[in-house]
Protein backbone atom coordinates (compact mmCIF):
# COMPACT_ATOMS: atom_id res chain seq x y z
CA UNK A 1 0.00 0.00 0.00
CA UNK A 2 1.59 3.35 -1.38
CA UNK A 3 -0.55 5.90 -0.30
CA UNK A 4 -3.00 6.24 2.51
CA UNK A 5 -6.19 8.44 2.50
CA UNK A 6 -7.71 9.69 5.45
CA UNK A 7 -11.06 10.41 6.16
CA UNK A 8 -10.04 14.33 6.24
CA UNK A 9 -7.24 16.00 6.25
CA UNK A 10 -5.72 19.78 6.76
CA UNK A 11 -4.67 21.50 3.55
CA UNK A 12 -1.67 23.65 4.66
CA UNK A 13 -0.04 26.10 1.70
CA UNK A 14 2.71 28.54 1.67
CA UNK A 15 0.71 31.26 2.43
CA UNK A 16 -0.61 29.84 5.20
CA UNK A 17 3.08 28.99 6.79
CA UNK A 18 4.05 32.72 6.39
CA UNK A 19 1.15 34.34 7.49
CA UNK A 20 1.80 32.26 10.65
CA UNK A 21 5.89 32.89 10.52
CA UNK A 22 5.06 36.72 10.45
CA UNK A 23 2.72 36.63 13.39
CA UNK A 24 5.82 35.06 15.47
CA UNK A 25 7.55 38.23 15.28
CA UNK A 26 4.79 40.68 16.95
CA UNK A 27 5.24 42.19 20.24
CA UNK A 28 2.13 40.22 21.03
CA UNK A 29 1.82 36.85 20.52
CA UNK A 30 -1.60 36.46 21.76
CA UNK A 31 -4.83 39.13 21.83
CA UNK A 32 -3.32 40.84 19.24
CA UNK A 33 -4.15 42.45 15.55
CA UNK A 34 -3.91 39.08 13.74
CA UNK A 35 -7.26 38.30 16.01
CA UNK A 36 -8.90 41.54 15.33
CA UNK A 37 -8.53 41.27 11.72
CA UNK A 38 -9.49 37.37 11.72
CA UNK A 39 -12.83 38.58 13.53
CA UNK A 40 -13.26 40.86 11.42
CA UNK A 41 -13.17 39.03 8.01
CA UNK A 42 -14.98 36.40 9.34
CA UNK A 43 -17.82 38.77 10.13
CA UNK A 44 -17.91 40.06 6.27
CA UNK A 45 -17.29 36.72 5.54
CA UNK A 46 -21.05 35.41 6.82
CA UNK A 47 -22.68 38.74 6.64
CA UNK A 48 -22.36 39.09 10.85
CA UNK A 49 -21.86 42.36 13.02
CA UNK A 50 -19.49 40.83 15.20
CA UNK A 51 -17.45 37.47 15.53
CA UNK A 52 -15.66 36.52 18.29
CA UNK A 53 -12.85 33.71 18.38
CA UNK A 54 -12.25 31.03 21.13
CA UNK A 55 -9.87 28.03 21.41
CA UNK A 56 -12.36 26.06 20.26
CA UNK A 57 -16.28 25.52 19.11
CA UNK A 58 -16.63 23.96 22.09
CA UNK A 59 -15.94 26.79 24.39
CA UNK A 60 -17.61 28.80 21.72
CA UNK A 61 -20.47 26.75 21.99
CA UNK A 62 -19.75 26.76 25.88
CA UNK A 63 -20.10 30.55 25.74
CA UNK A 64 -23.28 30.72 23.47
CA UNK A 65 -25.10 29.43 26.14
CA UNK A 66 -23.69 30.99 29.07
CA UNK A 67 -24.44 34.24 27.20
CA UNK A 68 -28.13 33.41 26.78
CA UNK A 69 -28.07 32.43 30.51
CA UNK A 70 -29.20 29.06 29.61
CA UNK A 71 -30.36 26.96 32.63
CA UNK A 72 -32.23 23.93 33.86
CA UNK A 73 -35.17 25.77 33.56
CA UNK A 74 -35.31 26.06 29.76
CA UNK A 75 -36.38 23.25 27.27
CA UNK A 76 -33.04 22.46 25.28
CA UNK A 77 -34.06 21.05 22.29
CA UNK A 78 -31.07 19.68 19.81
CA UNK A 79 -29.92 16.37 17.17
CA UNK A 80 -29.05 13.05 18.75
CA UNK A 81 -26.61 13.47 15.38
CA UNK A 82 -23.70 15.34 16.94
CA UNK A 83 -20.71 15.74 18.64
CA UNK A 84 -20.79 15.87 22.28
CA UNK A 85 -19.76 19.84 22.61
CA UNK A 86 -23.57 20.43 20.89
CA UNK A 87 -25.30 19.13 24.70
CA UNK A 88 -22.25 19.74 26.40
CA UNK A 89 -22.70 23.15 26.38
CA UNK A 90 -26.28 22.86 27.76
CA UNK A 91 -25.43 20.42 29.93
CA UNK A 92 -22.44 22.33 32.27
CA UNK A 93 -25.36 24.61 33.05
CA UNK A 94 -27.93 22.45 34.22
CA UNK A 95 -30.31 21.95 31.28
CA UNK A 96 -31.10 18.14 29.96
CA UNK A 97 -31.12 17.82 26.44
CA UNK A 98 -34.57 16.94 24.36
CA UNK A 99 -33.43 15.30 20.72
CA UNK A 100 -35.46 15.03 17.83
CA UNK A 101 -34.86 12.58 15.39
CA UNK A 102 -33.23 13.43 12.06
CA UNK A 103 -34.24 13.34 8.56
CA UNK A 104 -31.94 10.91 6.85
CA UNK A 105 -32.39 13.22 3.32
CA UNK A 106 -29.67 15.49 5.44
CA UNK A 107 -28.92 13.72 9.11
CA UNK A 108 -29.70 16.60 10.70
CA UNK A 109 -32.87 17.22 13.31
CA UNK A 110 -36.05 16.49 11.11
CA UNK A 111 -38.09 20.23 11.24
CA UNK A 112 -41.64 18.82 11.20
CA UNK A 113 -40.36 16.40 13.92
CA UNK A 114 -39.00 19.87 15.96
CA UNK A 115 -42.57 21.01 15.72
CA UNK A 116 -44.16 18.88 18.03
CA UNK A 117 -41.42 19.40 20.81
CA UNK A 118 -42.15 23.08 20.26
CA UNK A 119 -45.90 23.02 20.59
CA UNK A 120 -45.84 21.11 23.97
CA UNK A 121 -46.84 22.88 26.74
CA UNK A 122 -44.25 24.93 29.02
CA UNK A 123 -44.90 25.87 32.28
CA UNK A 124 -41.23 27.71 32.83
CA UNK A 125 -38.26 28.34 30.91
CA UNK A 126 -37.82 29.26 26.99
CA UNK A 127 -37.27 26.80 24.26
CA UNK A 128 -33.18 27.06 23.67
CA UNK A 129 -32.52 25.15 19.89
CA UNK A 130 -29.28 24.44 18.82
CA UNK A 131 -29.39 23.34 15.24
CA UNK A 132 -26.87 21.45 13.55
CA UNK A 133 -25.96 21.80 10.06
CA UNK A 134 -24.66 18.53 9.97
CA UNK A 135 -21.91 17.46 7.39
CA UNK A 136 -22.17 21.17 6.47
CA UNK A 137 -26.06 20.79 4.85
CA UNK A 138 -27.67 24.05 6.55
CA UNK A 139 -30.95 23.80 8.04
CA UNK A 140 -33.94 25.74 6.47
CA UNK A 141 -33.54 28.65 9.43
CA UNK A 142 -36.06 31.29 8.26
CA UNK A 143 -39.03 28.02 8.32
CA UNK A 144 -37.29 27.17 12.04
CA UNK A 145 -37.50 30.61 13.02
CA UNK A 146 -40.82 30.71 12.08
CA UNK A 147 -42.02 27.35 13.76
CA UNK A 148 -40.26 28.73 17.28
CA UNK A 149 -42.44 32.09 16.83
CA UNK A 150 -44.72 32.35 20.41
CA UNK A 151 -42.40 31.12 23.13
CA UNK A 152 -39.56 33.14 24.48
CA UNK A 153 -36.75 31.06 22.33
CA UNK A 154 -33.23 31.19 22.38
CA UNK A 155 -31.39 29.82 18.58
CA UNK A 156 -27.72 28.32 18.65
CA UNK A 157 -26.79 27.52 15.59
CA UNK A 158 -23.93 24.68 15.91
CA UNK A 159 -22.14 25.13 13.01
CA UNK A 160 -19.14 23.40 13.02
CA UNK A 161 -19.08 21.81 9.97
CA UNK A 162 -20.72 24.47 7.58
CA UNK A 163 -18.32 27.27 7.01
CA UNK A 164 -18.65 28.17 3.18
CA UNK A 165 -22.24 27.00 3.19
CA UNK A 166 -25.08 28.94 2.63
CA UNK A 167 -29.24 28.55 3.20
CA UNK A 168 -31.80 27.90 1.19
CA UNK A 169 -32.17 32.20 0.45
CA UNK A 170 -28.67 32.30 -0.05
CA UNK A 171 -27.25 33.84 2.57
CA UNK A 172 -24.31 32.33 4.35
CA UNK A 173 -24.14 30.30 7.38
CA UNK A 174 -23.30 32.24 10.84
CA UNK A 175 -25.10 35.95 9.35
CA UNK A 176 -27.72 34.91 12.24
CA UNK A 177 -31.03 36.82 10.56
CA UNK A 178 -32.91 33.99 12.30
CA UNK A 179 -30.50 32.96 15.16
CA UNK A 180 -29.13 34.98 18.33
CA UNK A 181 -25.44 33.27 17.65
CA UNK A 182 -23.91 31.14 16.14
CA UNK A 183 -20.45 28.86 16.57
CA UNK A 184 -18.17 27.62 14.13
CA UNK A 185 -15.29 25.36 14.27
CA UNK A 186 -11.90 25.80 13.21
CA UNK A 187 -10.16 22.33 14.06
CA UNK A 188 -7.74 21.04 12.15
CA UNK A 189 -10.29 18.90 10.02
CA UNK A 190 -12.78 21.38 9.49
CA UNK A 191 -12.98 23.13 5.98
CA UNK A 192 -10.95 26.15 7.15
CA UNK A 193 -8.48 25.49 10.10
CA UNK A 194 -6.55 27.41 12.86
CA UNK A 195 -5.28 24.00 14.17
CA UNK A 196 -7.77 24.49 16.66
CA UNK A 197 -10.18 27.05 17.69
CA UNK A 198 -13.87 28.19 17.10
CA UNK A 199 -15.69 31.97 16.99
CA UNK A 200 -19.27 32.92 17.26
CA UNK A 201 -21.17 35.43 15.12
CA UNK A 202 -24.01 37.68 16.71
CA UNK A 203 -25.91 40.67 15.66
CA UNK A 204 -26.74 41.22 19.14
CA UNK A 205 -24.32 43.81 20.51
CA UNK A 206 -25.21 42.64 24.28
CA UNK A 207 -24.29 38.60 23.40
CA UNK A 208 -21.16 40.52 21.78
CA UNK A 209 -20.35 41.90 24.81
CA UNK A 210 -20.91 39.39 27.14
CA UNK A 211 -19.25 36.94 24.83
CA UNK A 212 -15.90 39.17 25.00
CA UNK A 213 -16.12 39.02 29.21
CA UNK A 214 -16.37 35.18 29.11
CA UNK A 215 -14.13 34.56 27.00
CA UNK A 216 -11.98 36.56 29.07
CA UNK A 217 -11.97 35.10 32.78
CA UNK A 218 -15.37 36.95 33.36
CA UNK A 219 -13.38 40.41 33.60
CA UNK A 220 -14.56 43.90 33.36
CA UNK A 221 -11.86 46.61 33.12
CA UNK A 222 -12.25 49.89 35.12
CA UNK A 223 -13.17 52.92 32.74
CA UNK A 224 -10.88 55.37 34.77
CA UNK A 225 -8.17 52.93 36.35
CA UNK A 226 -6.02 50.36 33.87
CA UNK A 227 -4.74 48.60 36.26
CA UNK A 228 -8.10 47.93 38.24
CA UNK A 229 -10.26 45.28 37.23
CA UNK A 230 -13.64 43.14 38.44
CA UNK A 231 -14.42 39.75 37.78
CA UNK A 232 -18.35 39.66 36.94
CA UNK A 233 -18.72 36.13 36.58
CA UNK A 234 -16.99 32.77 36.56
CA UNK A 235 -16.00 31.37 33.21
CA UNK A 236 -12.69 30.59 31.89
CA UNK A 237 -9.69 31.62 29.82
CA UNK A 238 -10.42 30.93 25.96
CA UNK A 239 -8.73 33.20 23.80
CA UNK A 240 -6.65 31.66 21.13
CA UNK A 241 -2.80 32.57 20.37
CA UNK A 242 -1.78 35.09 17.49
CA UNK A 243 -0.45 32.44 15.15
CA UNK A 244 -3.88 30.55 15.24
CA UNK A 245 -5.49 33.66 14.55
CA UNK A 246 -2.75 34.16 11.59
CA UNK A 247 -4.01 31.06 10.12
CA UNK A 248 -7.24 30.74 10.24
CA UNK A 249 -7.37 34.23 8.39
CA UNK A 250 -4.66 32.79 5.94
CA UNK A 251 -7.26 29.72 5.75
CA UNK A 252 -10.58 31.91 5.49
CA UNK A 253 -9.13 33.61 2.09
CA UNK A 254 -8.82 30.47 0.54
CA UNK A 255 -12.53 29.34 1.60
CA UNK A 256 -13.88 29.69 -1.42
CA UNK A 257 -11.51 28.01 -3.77
CA UNK A 258 -12.29 25.08 -0.61
CA UNK A 259 -15.89 24.98 -0.95
CA UNK A 260 -15.57 24.71 -4.59
CA UNK A 261 -13.28 21.88 -4.45
CA UNK A 262 -15.39 20.22 -2.02
CA UNK A 263 -18.42 20.41 -4.18
CA UNK A 264 -16.37 18.98 -7.24
CA UNK A 265 -15.24 16.16 -5.27
CA UNK A 266 -19.11 15.62 -3.64
CA UNK A 267 -19.85 14.93 -7.82
CA UNK A 268 -16.89 12.40 -8.41
CA UNK A 269 -18.33 10.32 -5.77
CA UNK A 270 -21.38 10.49 -6.53
CA UNK A 271 -20.79 9.71 -10.33
CA UNK A 272 -18.96 6.68 -9.43
CA UNK A 273 -20.10 4.95 -6.36
CA UNK A 274 -23.01 1.81 -6.87
CA UNK A 275 -25.51 0.82 -4.17
CA UNK A 276 -24.71 3.59 -1.84
CA UNK A 277 -27.38 6.16 -0.40
CA UNK A 278 -26.09 9.59 -0.78
CA UNK A 279 -27.55 12.52 1.23
CA UNK A 280 -30.60 14.54 -0.93
CA UNK A 281 -28.53 16.02 -3.97
CA UNK A 282 -30.71 18.94 -4.47
CA UNK A 283 -28.54 20.30 -1.34
CA UNK A 284 -25.22 20.16 -2.82
CA UNK A 285 -25.21 23.95 -4.95
CA UNK A 286 -25.59 25.05 -1.54
CA UNK A 287 -23.27 23.50 0.80
CA UNK A 288 -19.76 23.50 1.56
CA UNK A 289 -19.48 19.76 2.71
CA UNK A 290 -17.32 19.12 5.86
CA UNK A 291 -18.28 15.12 5.35
CA UNK A 292 -18.96 12.58 2.84
CA UNK A 293 -21.72 10.53 3.98
CA UNK A 294 -23.11 7.45 3.02
CA UNK A 295 -25.39 5.14 3.83
CA UNK A 296 -24.56 1.37 3.18
CA UNK A 297 -27.11 -1.08 4.39
CA UNK A 298 -24.18 -3.59 5.75
CA UNK A 299 -27.02 -6.48 7.06
CA UNK A 300 -27.89 -6.74 3.51
CA UNK A 301 -24.54 -7.23 2.49
CA UNK A 302 -23.48 -9.53 4.65
CA UNK A 303 -20.67 -7.63 6.49
CA UNK A 304 -20.42 -5.84 9.27
CA UNK A 305 -19.66 -2.35 9.35
CA UNK A 306 -16.15 -2.55 10.94
CA UNK A 307 -15.04 -5.90 8.21
CA UNK A 308 -16.65 -3.43 5.76
CA UNK A 309 -14.10 -0.41 7.34
CA UNK A 310 -10.76 -2.92 7.84
CA UNK A 311 -11.41 -3.46 4.37
CA UNK A 312 -11.03 -0.04 3.43
CA UNK A 313 -8.38 0.87 5.52
CA UNK A 314 -6.17 -2.32 4.35
CA UNK A 315 -6.47 -0.86 1.04
CA UNK A 316 -5.52 2.67 1.73
CA UNK A 317 -8.91 4.19 2.25
CA UNK A 318 -9.63 6.27 5.83
CA UNK A 319 -13.27 6.22 6.76
CA UNK A 320 -15.18 7.25 10.25
CA UNK A 321 -18.85 7.16 11.33
CA UNK A 322 -20.60 10.36 12.26
CA UNK A 323 -22.06 9.85 14.51
CA UNK A 324 -22.92 7.56 17.32
CA UNK A 325 -26.03 9.20 18.50
CA UNK A 326 -25.15 11.31 21.52
CA UNK A 327 -28.12 9.43 24.05
CA UNK A 328 -26.27 6.28 23.79
CA UNK A 329 -22.98 7.99 25.43
CA UNK A 330 -23.33 7.27 29.12
CA UNK A 331 -22.43 10.56 30.58
CA UNK A 332 -25.83 11.74 28.36
CA UNK A 333 -27.36 8.14 29.06
CA UNK A 334 -27.34 9.02 33.05
CA UNK A 335 -29.16 11.95 32.13
CA UNK A 336 -31.58 11.03 29.41
CA UNK A 337 -32.28 7.49 30.21
CA UNK A 338 -32.41 4.37 27.40
CA UNK A 339 -34.01 6.30 24.74
CA UNK A 340 -32.59 5.12 21.65
CA UNK A 341 -35.59 3.19 21.15
CA UNK A 342 -37.74 6.94 20.48
CA UNK A 343 -35.35 7.85 17.63
CA UNK A 344 -36.13 5.21 14.37
CA UNK A 345 -34.22 7.38 12.09
CA UNK A 346 -31.62 8.07 13.87
CA UNK A 347 -31.04 4.50 15.07
CA UNK A 348 -31.48 3.51 11.12
CA UNK A 349 -28.88 6.19 10.26
CA UNK A 350 -26.70 5.21 12.68
CA UNK A 351 -26.27 1.69 11.37
CA UNK A 352 -25.73 2.05 7.74
CA UNK A 353 -23.55 5.50 8.16
CA UNK A 354 -20.00 5.89 6.67
CA UNK A 355 -17.93 8.89 6.21
CA UNK A 356 -15.18 9.04 3.24
CA UNK A 357 -12.31 10.69 2.14
CA UNK A 358 -13.18 14.41 1.68
CA UNK A 359 -10.61 17.10 1.58
CA UNK A 360 -8.91 19.65 -0.48
CA UNK A 361 -6.03 18.28 -1.96
CA UNK A 362 -8.18 15.11 -3.07
CA UNK A 363 -7.64 14.05 -6.80
CA UNK A 364 -10.33 12.72 -9.24
CA UNK A 365 -7.85 9.87 -9.75
CA UNK A 366 -7.35 9.30 -5.95
CA UNK A 367 -11.31 9.75 -6.29
CA UNK A 368 -11.57 6.91 -8.70
CA UNK A 369 -9.38 4.91 -6.94
CA UNK A 370 -10.85 4.84 -3.70
CA UNK A 371 -14.50 4.43 -5.50
CA UNK A 372 -13.48 1.20 -6.87
CA UNK A 373 -11.94 0.27 -3.40
CA UNK A 374 -15.47 0.69 -1.93
CA UNK A 375 -17.63 -0.93 -4.78
CA UNK A 376 -15.21 -4.15 -4.54
CA UNK A 377 -15.77 -4.10 -1.31
CA UNK A 378 -19.96 -3.59 -1.31
CA UNK A 379 -20.01 -6.63 -3.65
CA UNK A 380 -20.27 -10.04 -1.16
C1 LIG B 1 -21.10 19.43 15.30
C2 LIG B 1 -19.89 19.77 16.12
N1 LIG B 1 -20.03 20.67 17.10
C3 LIG B 1 -18.98 21.05 17.86
C4 LIG B 1 -17.74 20.50 17.67
C5 LIG B 1 -16.60 20.91 18.54
O1 LIG B 1 -15.59 21.51 17.79
P1 LIG B 1 -14.14 21.75 18.38
O2 LIG B 1 -13.33 20.53 18.07
O3 LIG B 1 -13.64 22.96 17.66
O4 LIG B 1 -14.28 21.99 19.84
C6 LIG B 1 -17.55 19.55 16.67
C7 LIG B 1 -16.23 18.93 16.47
O5 LIG B 1 -16.04 17.96 15.82
C8 LIG B 1 -18.64 19.17 15.88
O6 LIG B 1 -18.51 18.26 14.91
Amino acid sequence: MSKFFPYARQSIDQSDIEAVKESLSQSLITRGEKTLAFEEALAKKVSAKWAVTFTSATTGLYAAFQAADVSSFDRFITTPNSFIATVAAGMRLGAKPLFVDIDRNNGSLDVEALKEHVSMPMSRGRIVLAPVHFAGIAHDMAAIDKSLKGPDYVIIEDAAHAIGSNYPDGTPVGSCTHSHMTVFSFHAIKTITAAEGGCVTTNDEGYYKRLLQIRNSGIVRSASDPWYYEVKEITGNYHMTEMQAALGLSQLNRLDSFAQKRRQIVSWYRNRLKNVRFFDESYDARSCYHLMCVQIDFEALGKSRTEFMKELHEAGVGSQYHYIPLYRHPAVAKVSGDIAHNYPEMEGYYKQALSLPLYYDLTEEDVEYICGVINKALTK
